[in-house]
């Protein structure tokens, strides 16, 4: 067995559920991360990808089954100025929602007016308030105590479910929370700091890290912070060419991070000297042009002509990959192979997404680190046999960098004090 993390995640210790309260005629708020994927412009905006929306459905269910008030809320993309409120607004979110919970959802426009308040004692069964996107308001990001006090004056019990905003300190998921007394975590954050968790304390080996996106300093945190507990590292993506670099071979046009290859060079040398793999891509697939190539070819090495640039790991890595996930008893897995929303660049992503949906079938255990990954796990197919697929990419990965999420640290209670009997 591993020793685990370097550093100890805090997981779930003092925080309360929202089974342990009362929520019978209660006004409860949970904050959820109702950050979509959409396309389209103003007034056509349509979700591409609703699991953020259905994962927050058991928490909503619950509280609607027991008869809670129910105040939803969440952040939509980043809106800056006040002409971005039509794009970012919430309202294909509460027609997803509605459909979905069968319930009428009514969009709060400003969740600092006095309709929630005026709302909440008069909702029916089926109905639930959705305030529009916290973002619009300027005390959101700033984590004001000003905001978050006109939020908790129209709660009773707060319930945190946005994990995949849990590594922001912003007033909904931090102030709001330390303003309601009855505060708690909600069974998406449950179950994901569990399947995190599985990771931190004890894994089972041997333990496979696959690490790949667009950039080494991304990873260097959770690299650092996984290096004593995995038994090694798969390197996919724009950051393998970093490495390729730091050991000498040429990587053509391939992007890589000039001011990161000594890292790479030193980090080669201590995963080496600690016993451990570090494996790096032995063929890919690459292309004259990013934008429109013409030419797209399989090398027989790892070695990149000047004038290619790599956009995809090739079949003899993917084969590579393949077989240690097959000897592995847990992996997680954060950053796709290659640029996997195109057809022609996507088939490392989706081997590997294929070995680690087998690995889950044969009672290992892979996680998925949300963002892209999760992204990939979804496009081939192979995510509904996985073990966990994260829905915080940001989020999980500062939890395993040993991070403490603000989302999390609000909702702690301390213990009361025990007076020793005498
Ligand atoms: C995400 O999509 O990772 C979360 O919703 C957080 O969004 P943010 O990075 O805009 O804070």
């Amino acid at each position: 067995m591993s020793a685990g993390f370097g550093k100890i995640a805090t997981g779930l210790q003092g925080i309360k559920s929202i089974e342990d309260f009362d929520l019978k005629d209660q006004r409860v708020f949970i904050r959820c991360d109702f950050n979509v994927p959409t396309e389209g412009p103003v007034g056509q905006v349509k979700i591409t990808d609703d699991t953020r929306i259905r994962a927050a459905l058991p928490t909503i269910r619950y509280a609607m089954d027991k008869g809670a008030k129910l105040i939803l809320a969440s952040h939509f993309g980043r809106p800056e100025k006040k002409e971005d409120r039509a794009l970012y607004s919430l309202e294909p979110v509460a027609d997803r929602l509605g459909e979905l919970l069968e319930a009428e959802v009514i969009l709060i426009e400003e969740p600092t007016s006095d309709a929630p308040k005026a709302l909440l004692p008069g909702l029916r069964p089926k109905q639930v308030l959705l305030l529009e996107n916290l973002r619009f308001e300027e005390g959101e990001t700033k984590n004001s105590v000003e905001f978050a006090n006109i939020m908790a004056s129209y709660t009773d019990v707060y319930i945190n479910d946005a994990f995949g905003a849990s590594h922001r300190a912003h007033a909904s998921i931090d102030a709001l929370a330390r303003a309601v007394a009855k505060r708690g975590c909600g069974y998406l954050i449950k179950k994901e700091i569990e399947n995190l968790g599985r990771l931190t304390s004890q894994p089972a080996t041997p333990f496979l890290a696959i690490l790949g996106g667009a950039k080494v300093s991304d990873k260097i945190k959770v690299i650092e912070n996984l290096m004593d507990s995995v038994d090694g590292f798969l390197i996919g993506g724009a950051m393998a060419y970093t490495f390729l670099h730091a050991k000498g071979i040429s990587v053509g046009r391939s992007k890589f991070e000039k001011d990161k290859v000594s890292f790479a060079k030193e980090l080669i040398e201590r995963v080496a000297a600690r016993g451990k793999k570090l494996l790096l891509p032995v063929d890919h697939v690459v292309a004259d042009d990013f934008l429109a190539p013409t030419r797209i070819e399989t090398t027989s090495t790892a070695e990149i002509a000047a004038d290619r640039l790599a956009l995809d790991i090739g079949p003899k890595t993917a084969e590579l990959y393949r077989k240690e996930i097959a000897r592995a008893k847990t992996v997680f897995w954060n950053g796709p192979m290659g640029v996997f929303e195109r057809s022609e660049f996507a088939k490392g992503s989706f081997a590997v997404a294929e070995a680690l949906a087998q690995l889950s079938q044969d009672g290992g255990l892979a996680v998925v680190g949300g963002g892209d990954s999760a992204s990939a796990a979804e496009a081939s197919g192979f995510a509904p046999q996985m073990s966990h697929i994260s829905t915080g990419g940001g989020a999980s990965l500062e939890y395993l960098e040993g991070a403490k999420l603000p989302g999390l640290e609000a909702l702690r209670v301390l213990r009361e004090s025990v007076t020793p009997k005498l």
